[in-house]
């Protein structure tokens, strides 16, 4: 089994010191950014785009990996792209031709991924399975960092795990919402890849600690 990765969302970092906050990332053990973009349609708040995405990727040093909660993503995969992102997630909820949208995500250099929330059921990924390169599975509802975990989230990685041993498919599994050091190690059992952490991390007093913690707990 490969390492668990840790993906920091810059959602709860302290935007009056952006730059600082990702420095801290950088020189952290964490492993890629993670970057909220929300429309205030798509879910019931408005985070950050396109100018402070471009602050961001001129000083962070790791993956940048960007989920946006917004209708129609099709209309800015370019834009994203030429900011220098490299994992584009859209919702599955968001996309009335997924498999159209997946192809252009790639069709620009990105991979492609593709979020689920809470109550979406994982066998709707049954036929594009092979096409994702990562499932974003939201453990809370989407819009807002600082929610508490829902625990029906094992199952659905356990399912999601074994839909892509059984299409011998290559997708990161990600967990969005409410991870700590409580569930990160149950989760990464379950079968994640990726482990989204976004309060627990910028509002811990230490946080450059608080990841090398959690990537002990997964070690
Ligand atoms: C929620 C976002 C998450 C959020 C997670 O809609 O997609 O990435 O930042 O925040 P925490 O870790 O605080 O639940
Ligand atoms: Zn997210």
């Amino acid at each position: 089994m490969s390492k668990t990765l840790i993906a920091p969302s810059i959602l709860a970092a302290d935007f009056g010191n952006l730059q600082r906050d990702v420095e801290m990332v950088n020189q952290s053990q964490a492993d890629w950014f993670h970057l909220d973009v929300m429309d205030g349609v798509f879910v019931p708040n408005i985070s950050f785009g396109m100018p402070v995405i471009k602050s961001i990727a001129q000083h962070a040093t790791k993956i940048l990996d960007t989920h946006l909660m917004i209708v129609d993503p099709d209309r800015y995969i370019k834009t994203f792209a030429d900011l220098g992102v490299n994992y584009l997630t859209v919702h599955y909820e968001a996309c009335n031709h997924l498999h159209r949208t997946l192809q252009a995500i790639k069709g620009e250099g990105m991979k492609a991924g593709v979020a689920l929330n809470p109550h979406t059921n994982i066998s709707l990924l049954e036929d594009t399975i092979n096409d994702i390169d990562l499932v974003c599975i939201m453990s809370v509802n989407p819009g807002f960092g600082g929610q508490s975990f829902i625990e029906n989230t094992y199952e659905k990685v356990e399912k999601l795990k074994e839909m892509i041993l059984r299409k011998n498919a290559s997708t990161l599994i990600q967990i969005d919402g409410g991870v700590t050091n409580k569930n990160a190690k149950q989760l990464a059992a379950a079968g994640a890849d990726v482990l989204v952490a976004g309060s627990y991390v910028f509002r811990s007093e230490n946080p450059t600690e608080t990841i090398k913690n959690l990537q002990n707990l997964l070690a």
